[in-house]
């Protein structure tokens, strides 16, 4: 495959993206939660880092039951983060440095305080307010049963029963994910309508894209039969609610919408699908992009990173889309506590999986690992996303305070899985010992007063104290964004595996760049390596275990 010159490619082929957890990012106002205006005075740290997008997750007016995916209104900003004017600043100031905008969809459902949930509530069953919504009579003699066994993603069952307006129990709602984000009924025709004005509004903005949350759900499988099993998250078996062939016809039209535009506008979709199923969302009418969960949920280990990259490339064979690398994001553990704990990444059900033993955890062999797979990452063909503080280093905060934690998987778990907020701890970005650790631009915030408590010693990872440190894990990311920006191979385009021993993950690019990765005993660089970047400094020809390095020869 010869490939344009990279000015000539659309932008998405091998952009690294950079995702900002908004309530976690910077806060400018000092009342604890990030927002608009504290993003906007860390766009020259982004610029330095040399990221080329920016996907901000839901900024939207919302009651926060799950952190902005529960979308009360999908044309405004929520007030806690800032004005549409703050928003439109943001999306022009990061297109001045030179940095694309995308932003957060949410369509497979909205917040119960959305407008017409709640008119969907006063009308009675059967009316066409209840038909944007999926309400069903329930089953058993009055109704009392859910009417399927659909499970929660968040635990419980999927259905919840209404009081109706006259004050009797009533018809149920389908929620996939929380009671409070009741699933849109896709067959709907204002529904879809709603969405492509909301994907207008965005794009008249100046947005260059969407993340697609959810993307595989949307559409149920008609009759809505019965699973008769537990469902999970990442399954490979069919559920009636997932990856439903009617998505497809979704994005074509949505791709339409994106067409119409200048300058390259895309969908990434959020789908936790089969690696079979991944490439149909990137075929050529449909999105640019999809997060590869197969390679997030690789544990550090040779073999299965390898084949889950092979795999990765073949099935994308033929669609003409790039590879979305991905390793963090709000959902899952930090790499730091996985690699070294061998977990997976897509375990997001199962505690155990997402948390294993931590009280083995090694963060030196983790942040080491780490650092190894960032290397890795960014060397593979194709665009990568990594999620705020990953370029730190920040490692999962396991012992947050039980009444502190806000993700509805605790409470819906039956308070068994503490959930997806370890990841989500405010980002250090000074060392600042007693206030929150520059997470506050105001510096008037304890670690205690951010709206998840900040851990002791967080300061240790702060971005001022990187700055001062040539070998820290930020200035790798920075170091290794500069020489990929600067090398024509890299990114978009093709790889050629070496053969390096069976514990090395070795390959070339075009331009005699080569990355090799080790995860087992010391190995030899080939003679005349010329080493440009390494995840921990090398003596000689050696590769120690845990270690990469990007070199040519
Ligand atoms: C996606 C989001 C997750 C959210 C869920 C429901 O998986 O990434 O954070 O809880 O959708 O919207
Ligand atoms: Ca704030």
């Amino acid at each position: 495959m010869s490939l344009a010159p990279r000015a000539e490619r659309p932008w998405w082929r091998d952009a690294v993206t950079y995702q900002i957890y908004i309530r976690s990012y910077a806060d400018s106002n000092g009342d604890g939660k990030g927002d608009v205006e504290g993003i906007r005075s860390r766009l020259p740290y982004l610029k330095a880092l040399g990221i080329n997008a920016i996907w901000i997750t839901p900024w939207y007016p919302s009651p926060q039951k799950d952190h902005g995916y529960d979308v009360a209104d999908y044309m405004d900003i929520e007030p806690d983060y800032g004005t549409l004017e703050h928003a439109q600043e943001l999306i022009n100031e990061a297109h001045g440095l030179g940095i694309k905008f995308i932003v957060d969809i949410v369509p497979n459902h909205s917040s119960d305080q959305h407008v017409w949930f709640q008119e969907a509530l006063r009308s009675a069953p059967g009316s066409a307010a209840r038909d944007r919504y999926m309400f069903r009579d329930g089953k058993g003699e009055n109704g009392e049963l859910p009417p399927n066994d659909w499970e929660a993603v968040f635990g419980g069952s999927a259905w919840q029963r209404i009081v109706e307006a006259d004050g009797q129990l009533g018809q149920w709602y389908l929620h996939l994910f929380a009671e409070s984000q009741p699933d849109f009924n896709w067959e709907n025709k204002e529904v879809r309508e709603h969405f492509e004005d909301i994907l207008r509004f965005w794009l008249d903005r100046g947005v260059d894209g969407f993340r697609i949350d959810v993307a595989h759900g949307m559409v149920k499988e008609p009759g809505l039969p019965d699973v008769k099993a537990d469902s999970k998250m990442l399954d490979k078996d069919a559920r009636p609610y997932w990856d439903q062939p009617g998505v497809h016809e979704i994005y074509r039209e949505w791709r339409k919408i994106f067409d119409s535009y200048s300058g390259h506008r895309m969908g990434v979709a959020e789908a936790w699908v089969s690696a079979e199923s991944l490439p149909l969302y990137l075929r050529p009418d449909e999105l640019a992009n999809s997060f590869n969960f197969q390679f997030l949920d690789s544990k550090w280990d040779a073999k299965i990173i390898k084949k889950n990259i092979k795999e990765t490339l073949k099935n994308l064979e033929g669609t003409g889309a790039p590879a979305s690398w991905v390793y963090e994001n709000h959902d899952v553990t930090r790499k730091v506590n996985r690699f070294d704990r061998g977990l997976r990444g897509g375990g997001v059900s199962d505690p155990k999986q997402r948390y294993g033993n931590m009280k083995k955890f090694s963060i030196v062999r983790g942040t080491q690992r780490a650092a190894a797979g960032a290397l890795l990452m960014l060397a593979l063909p194709g665009g990568a996303y990594i999620y705020q503080g990953e370029e730190l280093g920040l490692p999962e905060v396991t012992d947050i305070p039980k009444d502190r934690l806000e993700d509805p998987r605790w409470r819906m778990s039956g308070f068994k899985d503490p959930g997806r907020d370890g990841c989500r701890v405010p980002i250090p970005w000074t060392e600042n010992p007693d206030g929150a650790y520059g997470f506050s631009t105001r510096h008037s915030l304890t670690a205690q007063e951010a709206w998840l408590p900040q851990p002791k010693g967080w300061g240790s990872f702060a971005v001022d104290k990187q700055e001062q440190n040539q070998n820290s894990m930020l200035w790798l990311y920075r170091k290794a964004l500069k020489i990929r920006q600067n090398e024509e191979g890299l990114g978009d385009g093709e790889l050629t595996w070496i053969k390096a021993g069976k514990e090395v993950v070795a390959f070339s690019r075009e331009g005699n760049f080569n990355c090799w990765v080790n995860f087992g005993k010391t190995v030899k660089l080939p003679k005349g390596a010329k080493v440009i970047l390494s995840s921990q400094p090398l003596k000689g020809r050696k590769l120690p275990k845990d270690t990469s390095v990007w070199f040519r020869g």
